[in-house]
């Protein structure tokens, strides 16, 4: 006869709503079916206690929970960085690194003389990174030129006319007439202060070149790119000195 439960299903007697049984000895049977069914799987065998049997299933699934929380604990971002704190880099990684600084931050641009082709001018590579030529013509702006505002580069943005006076771009190659016999702290000091040479008794560096930008690296990178440079095709090419302004 079926009964109607409290939430308006009816069911019939001894049996649930999905129509299993709620006999008390059916339930039994139940599990001891799906006991026996875990222990096929499983692998219980009667001769093993229970709890040689849950020490035997438990080990594995606690390695994996183990191996779980010890690679979380190891992938934290702190970690990661007291590990990459302690391999210092080496200086293969350094000169990559200081190559590809150099090759983004423009360097070129001003330190390399360029060749004409179809495609505008481009780095001449025979001489990359090898400053103004010391053969090339100096760029001559008009008598009024500085003074209305104007500043004057030559075509390959090695040499820079502007109220500062004429400023050109530095032999930055492995040379000797470059940066070859530098120390590493007189090249960071030339970023950090702006010093010709990077010596503290001589003069400020001149526009256009970008220092105080440069000065923005860390010590690392900085320590990259001098290491890139040490390893350029040298150029022996000796960059004319500054000229004041005024002093022609
Ligand atoms: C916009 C042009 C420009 C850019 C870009 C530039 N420089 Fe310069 N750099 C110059 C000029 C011009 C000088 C010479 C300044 C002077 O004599 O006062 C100079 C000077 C230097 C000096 C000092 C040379 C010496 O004999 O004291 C170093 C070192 C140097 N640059 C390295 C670099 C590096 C490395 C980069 C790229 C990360 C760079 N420069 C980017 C224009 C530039």
């Amino acid at each position: 006869m079926p009964r109607r439960n409290a939430i308006g299903f009816y069911y019939k007697t001894g049996v649930d709503i999905w129509g299993r049984s709620t006999s008390v000895a059916e339930k039994k049977l139940k599990f001891v079916q799906i006991f026996k069914f875990n222990s096929d799987i499983f692998g219980y065998k009667p001769t093993h206690s229970i709890i040689q049997f849950v020490i035997m299933k438990a080990l594995i699934p606690i390695f994996m929970i183990a191996v779980f929380i010890w690679t979380m604990n190891a992938c934290t971002p702190a970690k990661q960085e007291a590990q990459a704190a302690d391999a210092a880099p080496t200086k293969d990684s350094l000169v990559k690194r200081g190559a590809y600084l150099v090759a983004s931050i423009g360097c070129n641009d001003c330190h390399s003389p360029k060749k004409m082709t179809a495609m505008g001018p481009v780095v001449d590579t025979a001489r990359m990174l090898s400053g103004f030529p010391a053969n090339a013509a100096v760029p001559a702006p008009g008598p009024n030129d500085i003074k209305n505002g104007l500043v004057v580069f030559n075509s390959d943005l090695t040499a820079c006319v502007g109220p500062w006076g004429t400023s050109f771009a530095g032999n930055i190659t492995s040379d000797a007439t470059g940066i070859g016999n530098w120390k590493p702290e007189q090249f960071k000091n030339a970023f950090r202060h702006g010093k010709f040479k990077g010596l503290d008794a001589e003069r400020m560096l001149m526009p256009p070149m970008p220092w105080e930008d440069i000065a923005h690296l860390s010590d690392q990178d900085i320590e990259a790119i001098f290491d890139y440079l040490l390893t350029t095709k040298p150029v022996n090419n000796v960059v004319p000195a500054f000229r004041p302004a005024g002093k022609g």
